[in-house]
């Protein structure tokens, strides 16, 4: 049975895929295919272990003839067709709770980043500008006691509430579909409104599912509401934001600055976020960490097995 895997993944899961004779790997190591690459590559797949970029469309799925996982090394899986696939027998699977730790952590170096200002800081420092110590340049927010508002208090927005409160005895106030009371006693947080949440958090990060109901939840009108010195921290998914609206709120100074992980239209940078100074950048990072990306390997590995050797349903089953 042949397995594609479509880029470079840690080898713990390569391993795990080897000790079956049965399997036979299709295992790519360069650049991210192209829909046609795709196509072809998956024909006489009967398994895939997808990257984010794959764009697994209804199209791509027809173009396969014995496939029945879509292994998503991820967590997410807005880049997979799941209805088109489930409606034709295929399963998808992902790779839940690996990375909570390490999306949690990069929020919150992002957070910390944007706020006392280090990427700017740094490039003045390597530009030869550090000529005598000032008081008054790069001065950002202290951020013990302050307010972060989490849209979305799933896993990571949990371990984001559980490091602030911890690091920072922040303030937590969290929105999302239902109230979580466990870790409102847990952590103190406080269920809100979206527009309470914004109007109060100094800081707002993001930690919801990219579904047609989040996609631009966050518009002009959203960051209008928040505090001039706020940041907005986005690690979940980039259609989360209107870019072009966080474009103009950050050129205008409406909030005082974003950590931006992740993109409208990876990996395109929308053109004018580039030249903003208050903004930070990172590709698409929040996962890498030794740990999360072994741990995801060895899960899309396992759920690939347990498909096509042990014959059940994927551990991590996405319906
Ligand atoms: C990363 O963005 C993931 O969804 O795993």
């Amino acid at each position: 049975m042949k397995v594609l895997i479509t880029r470079e993944i840690p080898r713990a899961g390569i391993d795990l895929l080897r000790k079956h004779a049965e399997l036979e790997l299709d295992y790519r190591k360069g650049a991210p295919l192209s829909d046609s690459e795709l196509k072809k590559a998956i024909k006489d797949a009967d398994a895939v272990i997808s990257v984010i970029p794959d764009q697994i469309t209804r199209e791509v799925l027809q173009s396969a003839k014995n496939l029945k996982i879509v292994s998503n090394y991820a967590v997410g899986y807005d880049n997979i067709d799941v209805k088109a696939a489930t409606e034709m027998k295929i399963y998808v699977s992902n790779t839940p709770g690996d990375l909570t730790e390490s999306v949690a952590e990069h929020a919150m170096a992002l957070m910390l980043t944007v706020g006392r200002k280090i990427v700017a800081a740094d490039r003045f420092v390597r530009e030869g500008k550090y000529k005598y110590w000032d008081p008054m340049i790069f001065l950002g927010p202290v951020f013990s006691g302050k307010t972060l508002g989490l849209v979305g208090f799933g896993r990571i927005g949990q371990w984001f509430a559980k490091l602030a409160k911890g690091a920072f005895n922040m303030r937590i106030l969290y929105t999302d579909i239902s109230k979580n009371e466990s870790a409102e006693k847990e952590f103190g947080a406080i269920y809100v409104s979206m527009d309470e949440l914004l109007e109060q958090s100094d800081i707002v990060s993001l930690h919801v599912p990219l579904l047609p109901s989040t996609k631009h939840l966050i518009t002009r009108r959203e960051i209008k509401k928040m505090k001039p010195a706020a940041i907005l921290i986005n690690t979940s998914r980039g259609p989360i934001i209107d870019e072009d609206d966080l474009c103009v709120a950050l050129r205008e100074n409406w909030i005082s600055g974003a950590g931006i992980d992740v993109y409208e239209q990876e990996p395109k940078i929308y053109a004018g976020l580039k030249e903003l100074k208050n903004i930070v950048l990172t590709p698409h990072i929040g996962s890498a960490t030794h740990e999360a990306r072994i741990e995801m390997a060895r899960m899309a590995a396992a759920n690939v097995i347990e498909v096509l050797i042990n014959k059940k349903p994927p551990i991590s089953l996405v319906k």
